[in-house]
């Protein structure tokens, strides 16, 4: 299969369908802008699972999706996008950039979630921007930025619930989307690397933070929040 792309998490394939690519998750584990790295033994395997439930779900509760279906312990075959160079950023709780950004504490419920974007561009280390860099810089419509902020709202409502039917809390996550036709549609991936999910009763954090703060237990932590899933 043709490598089309190699992100620090994953590889996108090309497939012999013009339609679909092949999505790989990979074990490697990066944080701050790449600066620490590693290797999270069968992260990967976890990511692609786990994923793949999620984006299901979000399929059965009206959220179109890139995702096909999962097909071997690291691949998914996924509909072919065009991503749109943003981070979509959803805040329920503070925690991560936004506590160092605004001298929040970690753990402030917010009165009302908060929308971000980061530009997509590793050589200036994703910076935030808004609504107005957007258009002016001409990366989407105003009208394309509405569609993505309801899709974030209604995909944070379902991923609350969801969560929250696990015992875990959703404090923050960050989604992109791509073009397919005419549509903008949910792709990436929505994981334990792309979320911040902390167990309702212990507080316990259930996701790549435990990487970045060197907390120990990452792999534990995901297994954690896949067995929620199945159970
Ligand atoms: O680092 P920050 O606090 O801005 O991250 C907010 C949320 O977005 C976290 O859940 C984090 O895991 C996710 N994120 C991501 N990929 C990035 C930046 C943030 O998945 N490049």
């Amino acid at each position: 299969m043709e490598l089309l792309y190699e992100g620090k998490a994953k590889k996108v394939f090309k497939t012999d369908n013009e339609n679909e690519y092949i999505v790989y998750f990979k074990d490697d584990a990066t944080a701050f802008n790449g600066e620490k790295k590693a290797v999270v033994y069968e992260k990967g395997i976890l990511n692609n699972k786990i994923s793949s439930e999620i984006f299901k779900m979000l399929h059965q509760k009206g959220i179109n999706n890139h995702f096909i279906k999962r097909i071997s312990d690291r691949e998914m075959l996924v509909k072919k996008v065009d991503i749109i160079p943003l981070e979509v950023i959803v805040r329920n709780i503070a925690a991560g950039s936004i506590c160092k950004r605004l001298g929040i504490k970690e753990g402030k419920e917010f009165k009302k979630s908060i929308i971000e974007f980061s530009y997509k561009n590793d050589e200036y280390k994703d910076p935030l921007i808004n609504e107005d860099h957007i258009i002016a810089l001409e990366i989407i419509t105003e009208d394309e930025i509405q569609i993505i902020k309801n899709y974030a709202a209604k995909i944070n409502e379902i991923l609350k619930e969801f969560f929250i039917g696990l015992n875990i809390v959703l404090v923050d996550f960050k989604l992109e989307f791509g073009k397919y036709g005419l549509d903008i549609i949910l792709a990436d991936e929505i994981s334990p690397d792309t979320c911040r999910l902390w167990d309702k009763d212990s507080m316990q954090k259930l996701d790549k933070d435990r990487f970045r703060q060197d907390l120990g237990q990452v792999i534990q932590a995901y297994k954690q929040v896949l067995e929620r899933i199945e159970k």
